[in-house]
């Protein structure tokens, strides 16, 4: 990895007692000083409400991180007591952002650091505005040298939210200094698959309608809702993995050629396959609860079992959709889109599908019906991809599948974790991987009738591949989910 040259700079965290801060934050900013890549001065600002928070509780916190990434070293540890610092904001109040802009300045004294400054929102979404609004009405907007806003997802929770919020967002910040994070974009093998497509021309003239039958996107997870029933009650799947990380998927899959390896040109492409979605037939939509089932050979409780979920909860955890975009290159091509928690595997997968050859030349042999090339994109894990074809058995005339494939951690070593990459674009200013405001509202707006009115639930068993109602889904298009 080589990136443009960062500036010396202060990366304040607010929420830096969270969960976000201590598993993804905090690793990724000591990975990038130890491989030497963060700024020579990277100073880091964590700051939250929690009384019981503090300098030591912070860089304690640090520590960890790095014995348990075998990162500990005198150095990194030298780094953690002279570069990290800790603000405790107890009110969030005005007084406290005027507060956190005089420690700002007073660190950058310290340091010698001039005034670049990135602000991470590593809070909950209801902490947001009144976060916007503290750093803005205290000046934290502007600086003499550069500032950036980072917004974790989910950012609003349908449309008229996300508009709302970007109004705020605009009224402090112009759009070159925001930074709206969702971390699927910052996964290695997603940046991928724009040099696959583009830089191997002998994909990109079949990847069209004339070739290609159908795009399946799965992202499946055999974890459950992780102790989150509070965000996850009042989100559900759809707000939180497919409004999101799957429509990104999809818009990297299906854009067209970028004018230039730009954000801005890769973000316009992006947003021309957004707006050419067709609206979603409420047929097209299956979605699912798990209940109690075995993942990987244990037991596991229904969704409605979990702490703090209603017993009566409605909420969606599996979404099975086929969508359409209505363009000159996918008019008429089914993309089939699958996510769910307490899956029979944990894998993240694009399965493009190839027309089969139009005439079954091979079919009176004792041998099942040919099946489609298959062009298989593993994003996690296993990062790799596989492409199917049918080959002739010696001696007989009978045909086999086999595959060619590639897989990443055969060639790389130290794949970058998505944070990593995301963190080191931030402090380089480069908003490829980030989502720009129209791309979140648009993808909202794919689905709000969705959200308005969502289709009746069917309860998957966990350690399943889902329901049955989303084979249906995919059966009526000739084809099966892939991995089944
Ligand atoms: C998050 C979702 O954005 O992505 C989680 O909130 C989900 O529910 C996670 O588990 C999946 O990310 P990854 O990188 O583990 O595939």
């Amino acid at each position: 990895m080589t990136k443009a040259a960062v500036d010396p700079c202060i990366f304040v965290i607010l929420g830096a007692s969270g969960d976000l801060t201590r598993r993804k934050l905090l690793p990724a900013l000591l990975r990038l000083n130890a491989k030497g890549m963060a700024p020579d001065k990277l100073i880091v600002l964590g700051t939250a409400r929690t009384a019981d928070f503090d300098d030591a509780a912070f860089r304690a916190d640090a520590r960890r991180s790095l014995q348990s990434a075998g990162m500990s070293s005198e150095e990194m540890s030298h780094w953690c007591d002279e570069c990290l610092h800790f603000l405790q904001m107890s009110k969030g109040d005005s007084d406290d952002y005027r507060r956190l802009a005089t420690c700002i300045e007073q660190l950058e004294r310290e340091h010698g650091t001039p005034a670049n400054r990135a602000f991470y929102l590593a809070l909950p979404p209801r902490a947001f505005p009144s976060a916007i609004e503290g750093l803005g009405e205290a000046g934290l907007n502007r600086s003499s040298g550069w500032t950036r806003l980072v917004i974790e997802k989910p950012f609003g929770r349908d449309l008229k939210s996300a508009q709302e919020l970007n109004a705020l967002v605009h009224r402090y910040y112009n759009e070159a200094q925001v930074y709206r994070i969702d971390h699927y974009l910052g996964k290695e093998t997603v940046q991928n698959l724009l040099v696959f497509r583009f830089a191997n021309p002998i994909f990109e003239t079949i990847w069209n309608r004339d070739r290609v039958e159908s795009v399946q996107i799965t992202v499946a997870e055999t974890v459950g809702i992780e102790g989150r029933a509070g965000y996850y009650e009042e989100s559900g799947v759809l707000r939180d993995m497919v409004q999101n990380h799957l429509t990104q998927l999809l818009a990297v899959v299906a854009m067209e050629v970028p004018s230039a390896f730009k954000a801005n040109a890769i973000r316009n492409e992006k947003m021309k396959v957004l707006d050419s979605i067709s609206p979603i037939h409420p047929n097209d939509a299956v979605f699912g609860q798990y209940i109690e089932g075995m993942v990987d050979g244990i037991p596991v409780p229904a969704y409605r079992q979990e702490p703090k979920v209603r017993p009566d909860s409605q909420t969606a955890t599996y979404a099975a959709l086929r969508l359409e975009i209505a363009n000159w290159r996918w008019q008429g091509v089914p993309f089939l889109l699958r996510t769910g928690k307490r899956l029979a595997k944990r894998i993240t997968q694009i399965a493009v599908s190839f027309r089969c050859p139009p005439v079954a030349l091979f079919r009176p042999n004792p041998c099942p019906e040919i099946q489609p090339n298959v062009l298989v994109i593993t994003i996690q894990p296993d990062e790799g991809f596989d492409l199917s074809f049918e080959v002739k058995v010696p001696g007989d005339m009978r045909l086999q599948r086999q595959s060619l494939d590639f897989r990443y951690g055969e060639v790389f070593s130290d794949i970058p974790e998505a944070y990593e990459t995301l963190l080191l674009d931030i402090v380089t200013g480069d908003q490829t991987l980030f989502v720009r405001a129209d791309l979140v509202e648009t993808s909202w707006h794919l689905y709000s009738h969705l959200l308005e009115n969502p289709p009746g639930l069917h309860l998957y068993t966990s350690g399943t591949w889902g329901p049955s109602a989303a084979d249906a889904l995919i059966k009526k298009h000739g084809t099966k989910w892939l991995p089944e």
